[in-house]
């Protein structure tokens, strides 16, 4: 479904050039960042861009796998046979995204189980939208408009990412998440436009708990995000955590006012001078606090991704299986 920008990792050190030819290589491949080429899985790059990118693509793999969870808890509650269709093409797209991601992730030489085993053992983060609870149905139309909505401000311009096979990746990803933000934009218009009170209470109560954890979905300020200079040097990122997030607050501050709901920021006021909204301070503590592992569900959505790998372990024996023979009864003709 998202990412929040990935630059959360504990400090990596920099490989350091050990030969004069390794020193070669390295003055090409900045070259060629600078002349704005596609870098290929075949490719010479610096061991740091790798681990940059398997640690960016695989925490954007794992985000889109656990934010299948707190959608797909409405699956079987959505209200009309419409929605549901809607919901479950959305919730199999993430799965989809998940897929396409650990397969980009693979080109750079780590394995599904390694990167699995990271998610599983706590070590990997994956965004930290998804340990927030969806408790009424308006919930899912908010995450439509507002998370997938943050979602493609953060991953259009990773489809002009400096490697290839994610950049290819996003193409498409970027597509599906233009449905899933309309739709719910969509859900959430019909709510407030031919609903009931109750109904645009509802859609009102599920703005004011997503929105603040949608503006930290581009994460930390750009002044105390590590990896972020780095990173845009290598072109894996093109625009700065603060330059998107305002963006997200401009197109949300209009859209909000077609649906008729109030975002919950008495600071939000359009500032003519910067041509932009000015909005309130972001509660950068309860950011960390939930990246650190005490949000309100981060036991529960890491919970159901070990389950479900363990309730897969029998369809990976046999996939494995059915292989064997294939192989062996090629080997015998
Ligand atoms: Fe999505
Ligand atoms: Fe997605």
């Amino acid at each position: 479904m998202c990412t929040q920008a990935m630059d959360l990792a504990p400090k990596e050190e920099r490989a350091g050039l050990r030969s004069a030819d390794e020193a070669a290589l390295a003055a090409r491949f900045e070259a060629r960042i600078d002349a704005g080429e596609w870098i290929e899985a075949k490719d010479w790059m610096p061991e740091h861009y790798r681990k940059t990118l398997v640690r960016q693509i695989s925490q954007h793999a794992h985000s889109e796998c656990v934010g299948m969870l707190p959608e797909g808890h409405w699956l079987t509650r959505a209200p009309t046979l419409k929605r549901k269709a809607i919901l479950l093409a959305k919730v199999q797209d993430e799965g989809g995204h998940g897929l396409y991601l650990y397969a980009a992730a693979e080109t750079l030489g780590t394995s599904r189980d390694q990167m699995l085993a990271a998610l599983h053992g706590g070590k990997a983060k994956y965004s930290s939208i998804f340990n927030y609870p969806t408790l009424a149905w308006a919930d899912v139309g908010v995450i439509g408009w507002l998370v997938d909505g943050a979602a493609i401000m953060n991953q259009v311009p990773l489809t002009r990412c400096s490697y290839a096979p994610y950049a290819r990746a996003m193409v498409r990803i970027c597509r599906e998440e233009s449905f899933h933000q309309r739709q719910g934009f969509d859900s959430l218009h019909v709510m407030m436009k031919e609903g009931t009170d109750a109904q645009r209470a509802m859609v009102q109560d599920a703005v004011d708990r997503w929105w603040w954890p949608s503006l930290m979905m581009f994460g930390p300020p750009d002044a105390d995000s590590q990896n972020s200079a780095q990173s845009m040097r290598w072109g894996i990122k093109r625009l700065s955590n603060d330059t998107l997030r305002q963006k997200f607050v401009d197109a949300c501050a209009e859209q909000a006012k077609v649906l008729g709901v109030t975002l919950p920021d008495p600071l939000l006021k359009w500032n003519e001078a910067r041509g932009r909204h000015d909005f309130g301070p972001i509660d950068w503590s309860e950011f960390w606090r939930v990246v650190g592992g005490d949000g309100p569900c981060n036991t529960e959505r890491l919970a159901a991704r070990v389950q479900a790998w363990e309730d897969g372990a029998w369809v990976r024996e046999a996939a494995l299986a059915h292989e064997r023979k294939r192989a062996a009864r090629e080997q015998a003709a």
